[in-house]
């Protein structure tokens, strides 16, 4: 069974913009734990415009599953992660300017940097993922930065419209295979909601999906545990 992981920004993107105290991420973390999330994922960023630090001590005391902590690769956030001890740990490219994170992390171009990053957080415990784009040379750049999983970008697969689809969804799924064969941990995330999730959860070396924009969305409507379970009921009928 693929693992859920239920990102909660978007409960705090909604609290920063009164600058209150509701609605509070961790109380919607539990929730959606209880609906059948296999883990919680937050994004820590520089601008800290929605998860603080107080909101992620709060998570790593309370949650009953995993914290994934989605992190750039700076020295701050490094020194930050080795104090708060996540379960796992997901670096990301990280820019002001950003909406949210728009690419993959560029490992082949920052190889010593982010090798010196894992290996701190890999001393402590923590299961470093690296966010990359579906391409050979970033998943064998992961390999040899010694990451133990890689978090296959699937914007570009969500975004495109029908006739690309196919290809986009051809490079996750071979990236996925290649990523495998040399023994690295294989997550997806970015986009996904519940028309385009399957044929991703189909890919049979993905066992981790982070997604939080469609299920926080969902979440308004109907509540958090509706909207979890919405997605643990339809990633049930993944080919595995
Ligand atoms: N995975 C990573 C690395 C991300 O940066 C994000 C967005 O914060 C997600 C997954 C979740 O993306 P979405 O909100 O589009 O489901």
């Amino acid at each position: 069974m693929i693992r859920l992981g239920v990102n909660v920004d978007h409960v705090a993107t909604v609290r920063q913009a009164r600058q209150a105290e509701v609605p509070d991420p961790v109380a919607a973390a539990l929730l959606a734990e209880k609906a059948g999330a296999d883990g919680i994922t937050v994004h820590l960023r520089e601008d800290r415009r929605h998860i603080q630090e107080r909101d992620v001590e709060r998570l790593r005391e309370q949650a009953a599953t995993k914290v994934n902590l989605e992190m750039a690769v700076t020295l701050a956030m490094v020194a930050y992660a080795e104090r708060i001890r996540p379960n796992d740990a997901c670096f990301v490219p990280e820019k002001r300017e950003e909406l949210t994170t728009e690419g993959g992390l560029d490992v082949v171009s920052h190889k010593i940097k982010v090798k010196d990053a894992v290996k701190k957080l890999q001393d402590r415990g923590i299961h470093v993922s690296l966010f990359i784009d579906p391409v050979p040379a970033q998943i064998e750049a992961a390999k040899q930065v010694g990451a133990y999983a890689i978090e296959l970008h699937t914007g570009t697969y969500c975004n495109a419209n029908a006739a690309a689809r196919e290809k986009e969804l051809a490079a996750i799924a071979s990236a996925a295979t290649l990523a495998r064969s040399i023994d690295l941990e294989v997550h997806g995330g970015h986009g996904l909601d519940y028309e385009n999730v399957l044929p991703i959860a189909d890919i049979p070396e993905i066992v981790e999906l982070n997604i939080g924009h469609s299920i926080i969305a969902r979440a308004v409507i109907v509540g958090i545990s509706q909207a979890v379970r919405e997605m643990k009921e339809l990633l049930l009928r993944a080919r595995r």
